[in-house]
């Protein structure tokens, strides 16, 4: 079962790498979030990066995702001659705004952003339109602004596809479905501040409604809309709390088969209230899905306290964002596979979604550790 999805995944990874090998063509002209100013900068400073300043704003420190993002990054902006000034803004929306401000203030020539809140930006992403800074959205789409030039990300949707697929194919659902078999399942989905999250949801949704329909899955908190299951700034203690209330509230008589996570942090959350309920690891312990396969939840997936994470390889996402950095700094061409989907209310940005892919205890090995991502030696720390 789980190697046809890892199967049809690998297919796709495939399938996106030779559609971008062989589509420069139709990549089209980079929006200049900056007019001819961006020309102006190119010109006038060397084109091997050096002397040029690369501000980069991360969300926050609190997951490990984020800082090997920062760290990846810098190191490869560096390596290009740039210099970076790195800050997290701690989830902080407010503490991000001041830190662009400083950035823009310190005479930065591009700005990469990683939202906190993706649609709290637009005035300080104005100010950086105005001193003609260009802006790359890392990871996060921004949101009501036509100061973006590129989207660096993965495919948000696929990565609910890929859950979806897999909590499907792991229960086998269509042979419950025969069966007038049910799982009970509940949701822990993202921040509504991120245009991530719904579209994660959305991908999932498409694989599971059908049996939230016919009663296949049984949701007894009832909460199955987006509005109903999202998680304010990805929290953790949240999804905690939530899995908690769910287990006292609807699961006295029945266990919870199913925790349909969105993010490592929310399955580490259920974790420790199935833990706190009872549950036991080989004995009743839920399928749980994860995003991002933190180094924690790598290690939960062999010990069997997670099922399956959304493996993304945060080295390949920064040399995108890198592409894109150099493309409007130094004139040169980006990868660009999406022109169509990441529309922000106020233009469709050009994007470079890289795959996602599943794992579980059955392809880490295969995926992250000969893929260089974590040695055997750190999981087994
Ligand atoms: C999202 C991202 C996820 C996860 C989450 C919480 O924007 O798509 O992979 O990292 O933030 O940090």
């Amino acid at each position: 079962m789980k190697k046809r999805v890892l199967g049809l995944l690998l297919t796709a990874v495939m399938s996106l790498g030779l559609m971008v090998g062989c589509g420069p063509a139709d990549t089209g002209e980079a929006p200049d979030a900056s007019g001819d100013a961006t020309t102006e900068t190119t010109d006038s400073k060397p084109a091997d990066g050096s002397g040029k300043r690369v501000a980069v704003a991360m969300p926050t420190q609190s997951s490990e995702r984020w800082i090997n993002d920062g760290n990846n990054m810098k190191e490869k902006l560096e390596a290009l001659g740039y210099e970076v000034d790195l800050q997290y803004a701690e989830d902080d929306v407010q503490a991000q705004v001041s830190q662009i401000e400083n950035m823009i203030a310190a005479g930065a020539d591009c700005l990469v952003i990683a939202a906190v809140d993706s649609s709290a930006l637009v005035n300080v992403e104005q100010q950086a339109k105005d001193a003609k800074i260009p802006i790359i959205a890392y990871d996060r789409l921004l949101m009501d602004t036509d100061a973006v030039s590129y989207y660096a990300t993965f495919d948000n949707k696929g990565v609910g596809t890929a859950i979806g697929k897999y909590i499907v194919e792991s229960k086998d659902l269509p042979a419950a479905q025969k069966e007038g078999k049910s799982y009970t399942i509940e949701f822990f989905m993202g921040s509504p501040d991120d245009n991530n999250a719904v579209m994660l949801y959305n991908g999932l949704m498409e694989e599971l409604q059908q049996y939230l329909d016919d009663g296949t899955l049984v949701c007894k908190s009832g909460r199955t809309s987006f509005d109903d299951t999202c998680i304010l700034r990805w929290s953790q203690e949240t999804a905690q709390q939530n899995c908690e209330n769910y287990l006292t509230g609807f699961y006295a008589d029945e266990k919870l088969d199913i925790c349909a996570t969105a993010f490592d942090g929310f399955a580490y959350g259920c974790k420790a209230a199935l833990e706190g309920a009872g549950y036991k690891v080989g004995e009743d312990w839920p399928l749980i899905t994860g995003q991002d396969a933190e180094l924690m939840a790598t290690k939960n997936i062999i010990a069997g306290s997670q099922t399956m994470s959304i493996y993304k390889d945060t080295r390949l996402l920064a040399d995108k964002c890198v592409t894109m950095v150099q493309a409007v700094l130094e004139g040169a061409e980006p990868e660009i596979n999406d022109t169509e989907q990441y529309d922000n209310g106020k233009l469709v940005v050009p994007s470079y979604l890289c795959t996602p892919v599943a794992v579980d205890k059955d392809n880490y090995k295969e995926i992250i550790v000969d893929g260089g991502y974590y040695t055997e030696e750190q999981l087994a720390e």
